[in-house]
């Protein structure tokens, strides 16, 4: 036997344990939050520098069905406000070949942090979290930026993400009533469009072929797609309507550069990641970091807008992007969000560390 000696090594310790949520426990556990409101709060905390926010740890390989595949850590803290604090990191995996082999294409863990003693204190999982905090900057995005009485609404892409977005717009947009939905796998785009129908009869529901099909009667459109090149055209864009480019890849550069109003979550790391198109865009020069009048620029943040610094106008011939880029310290707020709910029911397994 090899190694025996470590056995005796360090003093004996205090006994540590890890609360382990699963899915099921998340869900039990978020029924209890309001995750826009959180989602909203963290956004407000990090306009007034109370976030630390690092840069992403970024790792991409191809796998052996030759898929794009990649692994992103995102460390994050809110910092203390009484007991809203949250310090923690979201593990966020996926590979394009998934959904092919039944997997749903993303998956990973969200760790919650001890302030004190900076341990792991929480495990979880974290598909769902990291979809509704998507669903939910689209929410507040839809709402800040003018967009919250919209009537028709296209959503190209109809995974994961379409799902959890579709289910919380329902509850928040209520003068919705048309909704088109698009995928490069059609029967994907119909399933969804059947089980949506069936659950709010009152709104009409349709597939359309194409991108620029669903687009055209859109007041806003959603692109939660996993597109690696720009495809969407300038004259593809219905005037007046609202863009929300979740996934980060379909607009073309001229769709960017021409926008009237650019809204991103946070200016920073978008600058940072020059492999998204609105960063190489910032780096080359072609769209301003800050506004600056008459030139292609980042109108505001989010959270500027939500703060009332910056009020968005829905304009008349142009059209509004909003970038969400994803921002790890609104995973630590619902990580902690959940925690909490988790504590105060003792929801979740203690797993022993020592
Ligand atoms: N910005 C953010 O904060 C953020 C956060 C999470 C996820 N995302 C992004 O959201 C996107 C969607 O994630 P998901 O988990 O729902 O993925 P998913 O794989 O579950 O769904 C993507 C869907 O898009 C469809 N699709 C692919 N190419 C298409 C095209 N050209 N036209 C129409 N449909 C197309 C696929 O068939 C699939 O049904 C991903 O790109 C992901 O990286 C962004």
């Amino acid at each position: 036997m090899e190694n025996l000696w470590l056995a005796d090594v360090l003093a004996r310790p205090v006994p540590e344990s890890v609360r382990f949520l699963s899915r099921a426990d998340v869900l039990d556990c978020l029924a209890r939050v309001d995750v826009v409101a959180a989602v909203r709060d963290a956004l407000v905390s990090h306009h007034l520098g109370r976030t630390i926010l690092p840069s992403e740890a970024y790792l991409s390989w191809t796998n052996q069905h030759g898929a794009y595949s990649r692994s992103i850590g995102m460390p994050g803290a809110i910092l203390e406000e009484g007991a809203e604090g949250a310090y923690g990191m979201k593990i966020i995996n996926a590979s394009v070949s998934n959904p092919e082999f039944g997997l749903e294409r993303a998956g990973g863990l969200g760790l919650c942090f001890d302030p004190r003693t900076a341990r792991v204190i929480a495990v979880m999982e974290v598909g769902v979290l990291s979809a509704v905090r998507t669903a939910a900057v689209t929410a507040i995005a839809v709402e800040t930026a003018g967009y919250q009485a919209v009537r028709s609404l296209a959503v190209v892409g109809c995974g994961t993400q379409a799902r959890v977005h579709l289910a919380l717009l329902l509850t928040r947009c209520p003068e919705l009533s048309r909704i088109t939905l698009c995928d490069v796998r059609r029967p994907v785009a119909e399933n969804l469009a059947g089980e949506l129908a069936s659950r709010h009869p009152g709104i009409s529901f349709s597939v359309a072929a194409t991108p620029v099909e669903a687009m055209d009667e859109a007041e806003t459109t959603l692109f939660l797609t996993t597109v690696a090149e720009g495809y969407v055209q300038p004259d593809w864009v219905r005037p007046g309507s609202l863009l929300v480019n979740v996934s980060l890849g379909d607009l073309t550069d001229e769709v960017l550069v021409n926008a009237s109003a650019l809204f991103v979550d946070d200016v920073q790391l978008i600058v940072e990641n020059p492999r998204r198109p609105l960063g190489r865009l910032v780096n080359e020069g072609r769209i301003a970091a800050k506004e600056q009048e008459g030139q292609p620029s980042i109108t505001a943040t989010i959270g500027e807008l939500l703060a009332g610094e910056t009020i968005a106008q829905r304009p008349d011939t142009g059209y509004v992007v909003v970038n969400p880029f994803g921002l790890g310290i609104l995973d630590v707020a619902l990580f902690g969000a959940v925690l909490r709910q988790a504590n105060s029911a003792d929801i979740g397994q203690a797993l022993e560390l020592v």
